[in-house]
């Protein structure tokens, strides 16, 4: 693309459709560079140096879901299953905030045999215990569910749209409709939630302009946060034989919804490392903020197979961390030391 068009676009308040497409189509890396630059600047002005850790305990993979592409899939019988104990997961709460974390993020596959009780309860333990942020991540749910959590004090839900062509959607989810997976997140943003969504960049059949769709339902959601990942094939699903998704579109896409976004939380994703052992860096560098280590207890760890080979984090999170200390200030950046609430809401101190 000519720099002059570029910067052109660059430099607009309110990029179109049209332009994102632009963005997300350049092939030189002279380009990119350019791009990530105006990302990290929109990054800087809008959330600061500040890069915050979330502890990710994974309590269940029990899902019931048909997802082509997740290993959780209700039918990859080729997975061992488990559900952690109420204890366990307190327990691994009050590691992390060992280590330092002020969010605790509670993730499953969608296992409705985890009642609603039971995860209120913990909710409920774990806010007594520890002056700490909560994120759930445990799919589609009852709407009294969610109340009867957001009521017991968690703060935040991170529930993936997954990709914004409403086709594509329930090809990837065997029926299951877009519409309603909005619906759900909207309900969720109403009744007080700092709500997360994103999308998947690189499974069969999606195209560029479906990427920027998804840019633009995360700025039409107004989402706190934005996750977006690549695809990776996973073995005992429909899609093991396809290809990953392209790191570079994944990045740039990243640094669009930076552009686009300006204040949502974006992490740099364990996806992204997987694909690359600099992914983490490379994410910071493009307009991310946030880093999601995970501190799901052995055996399970290894159990909770989205994918394979999911980056292999050092087996002690307490040595993990550290490490990601040193690679948030070796790109010139701070870890952040509070909750890291949503910078749409007033942080509390
Ligand atoms: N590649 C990348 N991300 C995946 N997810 C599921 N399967 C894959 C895959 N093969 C993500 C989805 C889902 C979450 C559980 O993990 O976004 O919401």
């Amino acid at each position: 693309m000519k720099n002059i068009s570029l910067n052109t676009i660059l430099e607009k308040d309110n990029l179109t459709k049209k332009d994102i497409v632009s963005l997300l189509s350049l092939k030189d890396p002279l380009d990119f560079k350019l791009l990530y630059q105006k990302a990290d600047d929109v990054r800087k002005e809008y959330c600061g140096d500040e890069v915050h850790l979330r502890g990710i305990i994974e309590f269940s993979n029990y899902c019931d879901q048909h997802c082509l592409y997740c290993g959780l899939r209700l039918h990859n019988t080729g997975l061992e299953r488990y559900r952690m104990t109420k204890e366990e997961i307190i327990n691994a709460a009050h590691f992390i905030y060992e280590s330092g974390i002020r969010t605790i993020v509670l993730q499953s596959g969608e296992d409705h045999k985890f009642d609603c009780k039971e995860i209120e309860e913990i909710i409920t333990a774990i806010k007594k215990d520890l002056d700490v942020a909560i994120t759930l991540s445990t799919g589609e749910r009852e709407f009294y569910e969610y109340k009867r959590w957001k009521d017991a004090g968690a703060d935040r839900y991170l529930l993936k749209h997954e990709t914004a062509n409403p086709k594509l959607y329930s090809v990837y989810h065997q029926g299951d409709e877009l519409d309603e997976r909005i619906e759900h997140i909207k309900y969720l943003k109403s009744i007080g939630f700092q709500v997360g969504s994103g999308n998947i960049i690189g499974l069969p059949q999606q195209t560029i302009k479906d990427v920027a769709n998804d840019i633009l339902l995360l700025k039409e959601l107004d989402v706190d946060m934005c996750s977006i990942s690549p695809f990776i094939p996973s073995q005992n699903t429909p899609y093991r034989n396809e290809e990953n998704g392209d790191i570079n579109l994944v990045l740039r896409t990243m640094a669009v919804a930076r552009i686009v976004l300006r204040n949502s939380h974006i992490p740099a994703t364990t996806a992204l490392a997987t694909l690359g052992s600099d992914g983490r860096e490379k994410g910071l560098d493009v307009g991310a903020n946030v880093i999601m280590p995970n501190f799901t207890p052995q055996p399970y760890k290894e159990k909770y197979l989205i994918y394979e080979n999911k980056a292999r984090t050092d087996s002690d999170p307490k040595i993990f961390v550290k490490q990601l200390h040193k690679l948030i200030e070796s790109v010139g950046r701070k870890v952040g030391n509070t909750k890291g609430h949503s910078l749409k809401v007033k942080e509390e101190a």
